[in-house]
């Protein structure tokens, strides 16, 4: 059989999502709108220090007030067991197993009442006092533990002390990213009902297996007792790529109460509960010859994470993945303090890092006299720096071009403050991705059923990405059917096993499950007719055949075929199934190393000098994502993730209180994001070919829209004004004359 990429176009038909008019009806439920009869609701107490122990939490009063069923402290709670580790790392440790507090908003009483309402208003009534200790939250704190090559994943190549002394122009800066949340629009929610010793879950997860797995390890009981749904979650951003202790609190009450309980965690407690992306520090020095050669990186990073968990974020691997250099040094610390954990938050690490990277690279080109695009060009990695593997695809050449094209690059004046509309000072400025692939393995089923239907599912999410349309239109592509024929499942961990939907690497993974699941689908039907006098098709291999229209055809002569349908009613059949199961793809084997999608990225802002007003005017995004599979979803990916970039670089900023510890914007009208008129066009477009290295030929396109967007802007900041912004977000004073 052909591999798919090798016969279908780059870029698939923008179908319509196949889930918007359920979503659009209402009728597609999020964990948050599943009732059950004697539905009882959960409301959470949380700590208002950042260090120190509970001395007394008094619950009487909560006990007493009207409806409460429950409430469970650290006195109460029984010990509970600890989730599984996992590719992303260790599960987060179960709540309320002692009287420590580590973190402002470490839940420490779940309150169960009949409504909401009793809930939060017994929860207010929980009286608990403190001793408190000296929280350390700051990355310069001293007494704070450092955590060195956190992920054993310092790098180092060549000899980079000799090409510093080499280097004709060396550049250094310190770069900084704040603390951001995540804020997916939908409040995470649980709602959990025992059944005798089974258990059923509504979460707002990206990953109900590992839902499923962790709290069999928790409460102690079989996986095979245990379902966890999530057909519709309301995005994620890295929210839901880890089970957080609220869920764990929500299946606890509904065992304690005999009832199933809901929890729905309010916008404040999002910000304490579900993860977000760390405070960090980059330095990132980089030497280069008078002709623009990388001669030598060295780049230290150092993020923020909780006192007893843990996260991934290596922020300054991407210097050492991005370009050819000979001379890299990258060294990745993590200093431990009285926060709440920090967890993956939309292109984790490569969020931060890439604004230390291609903020520097503009640096050095402008010491150079070098146009940025120049120097990026003369520096692309023509193999994979790590391995000096060829890449199993790379168009990134393709998308500078490109982006260049369309955005109109070469007219822009290099000299700082040259250009202007108006009042307003005008900047360009860019920035290159280079997103690392992610994989992991994914199983897929597919059935096709008598009347002609095909059911294909597997235990996937999809947060808004689109993936049950993706799915549907590889699917049906796959077996040869229309789109209008199949329907994909997801969000049941009673499906296949499928890992998160997370590190852009779902598509890759779920698709090609889903494609070797069709294809074994059709090498069935094949068994089924190997025999049969009555079949044109008997004694075809799968290599033999295409399929179309809800047929199977011999390839060298199209005449002789035979509809689905007609095999399974000959045959007495009501449907026929097929398992498919991808692996990652190994770069040793395929002497490739496997490449993530790549992107370049045009800004152009407005400022007003005497203000410090910063305006995004446009956006051009040039994204290689391998193949394709629907223009109109990818488009979306790309620029939602734009918009997200912007906000990174100009709006987020989760603020702590330096005494407390206390997040002192944790609401949407505090907490910065940009609205409709901060966000202007925003031009997607898709280069590149399918990438090598999966029969699907797929790369992620999520999380490499949203990076590149902080440098480009900061370096079309530095266009118009001369002023180099070295920490995010920009702001208005950074900007003012
Ligand atoms: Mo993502 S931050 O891998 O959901």
């Amino acid at each position: 059989m052909s591999t798919i990429a090798e016969r279908a176009p780059v870029i698939g038909a923008a179908l319509d999502r196949v889930d918007a008019p359920l979503k659009v009806t209402g009728s597609a439920h999020y964990p948050n709108d599943f009732a059950y009869p004697g539905l009882a609701h959960a409301a959470l107490v949380r700590a208002t220090i950042a260090a120190g122990r509970i001395s007394t939490i008094d619950t009487s009063q909560a006990e007493a007030a009207p409806g409460v069923l429950t409430v469970i402290t650290h006195l109460t709670a029984p010990q509970l067991g600890r989730g599984p580790m996992t590719l992303l790392g260790p599960s987060p440790p179960a709540p309320l197993q002692d009287d420590r507090i580590l973190h402002y908003g470490q839940h420490v009483a779940i309150v169960v009442a009949d409504t909401t309402e009793q809930a939060r208003h017994a929860a207010s009534l929980v009286r608990v006092r403190y001793e408190t200790t000296d929280a350390l939250l700051d990355l310069d704190d001293p007494r704070a533990e450092v955590v060195t090559n956190p992920w054993n994943l310092d790098t180092e190549r060549g000899d980079v002390d000799a090409g510093f002394a080499a280097a004709d122009v060396v550049v250094e800066g310190t770069y900084t990213t704040p603390d951001n949340t995540n804020n997916p629009l939908g409040l995470m929610s649980t709602v959990a009902l025992w059944q005798g010793d089974s258990l059923t879950v509504h979460d707002s997860t990206q990953w109900p297996h590992n839902v499923r797995t962790s709290l069999a390890q928790i409460f102690k009981i079989p996986e095979s007792g245990i379902r966890v749904l999530a057909p519709y979650v309301g995005g994620g951003f890295g929210a839901g790529l880890r089970m957080w202790p609220h869920v764990i609190l929500t299946v606890l009450a509904a065992r304690e109460v005999g009832r199933p309980v809901k929890l729905v965690l309010t916008r404040p407690e999002m910000f304490t509960s579900v993860g977000h992306r760390p405070h960090s520090v980059m330095r990132f020095k980089l030497g280069a010859t008078r002709d623009g050669d990388l001669v030598a990186i060295d780049a230290d990073g150092v993020s923020s994470v909780a006192m007893e968990d843990d996260d991934y974020e290596p922020v300054s691997l991407c210097a050492a993945v991005s370009y050819a250099c000979p001379n890299v040094r990258t060294r990745d610390r993590q200093v431990r303090l009285n926060i709440p954990c920090p967890g993956s938050m939309r292109a984790p690490a490569e969020g931060q890092g890439n604004f230390a990277l291609e903020s520097a690279l503009d640096e050095l080109a402008h010491s150079l006299g070098m146009d940025p695009l120049e120097l990026r060009l003369r520096n692309f990695a023509d193999v994979d720096p790590l391995s000096g593997l060829p890449w199993s695809s790379n168009a990134l050449r393709e998308c500078y071009e490109r982006g260049a094209e369309r955005f109109g690059w070469t007219s822009r004046n290099p000299e700082i403050g040259s250009m202007r509309e108006g009042r307003w000072l005008v900047g360009y400025g860019l920035a290159a991705v280079s997103y690392p692939a992610y994989q992991v393995p994914c199983q897929a089923r597919a059935s096709l059923h008598r009347d002609g239907s095909a059911f294909v599912r597997s235990a996937a999410t999809d947060i808004g990405t689109g993936t049950y349309t993706v799915m549907t239109q590889l699917a049906a592509e796959s077996l040869g059917l229309d789109a209008s024929r199949v329907r994909f499942g997801l969000g049941d961990s009673d499906m296949p096993y499928s890992p998160q939907a997370g590190g852009s690497g779902l598509t890759g993974a779920l698709g090609n499950a889903v494609h070797l699941a069709c294809r074994r689908l059709v090498s069935e039907f094949l068994d089924l007719v190997r025999d049969d006098a009555g079949s044109p098709l008997r004694g075809a291999k799968p290599d033999d055949v295409t399929v179309s229209q809800g047929r199977i055809h011999l390839t060298g002569d199209p005449a002789r075929s035979e509809a689905y349908t007609d095999i399974l009613a000959r045959h007495g059949l009501e449907e026929l199934s097929a398992d498919g199961r991808s692996t990652p793809p190994q770069p040793e084997q395929l002497g490739m190393a496997v490449a993530g999608a790549f992107g370049a990225k045009f800004v152009e802002v407005r400022i007003d000098p005497d203000l410090g007003l910063l305006r995004v005017a446009r956006v051009v995004s040039a994204i290689d994502g391998g193949r394709i599979l629907n223009a109109k979803t990818a488009s979306s990916q790309i620029t939602g993730g734009t918009v997200g970039g912007i906000s990174q670089a100009m709006f987020e900023d989760t603020a702590t209180d330096g005494e407390t510890g206390r997040i002192a914007n944790a609401t949407f009208g505090d907490y910065l994001i940009p609205v409709n008129a901060d966000i202007p066009d925003l031009d997607v477009i898709f280069v590149g070919e399918p990438d090598r290295a999966t029969p699907v030929g797929t790369k992620g396109v999520g999380e490499v829209g949203l990076v590149g967007l902080a440098a480009a802007i900061a370096n079309a900041v530095h266009h118009a004004t001369g002023r180099r912004i070295r920490s995010l977000p920009i702001t208005l004073d950074q900007l003012m004359r």
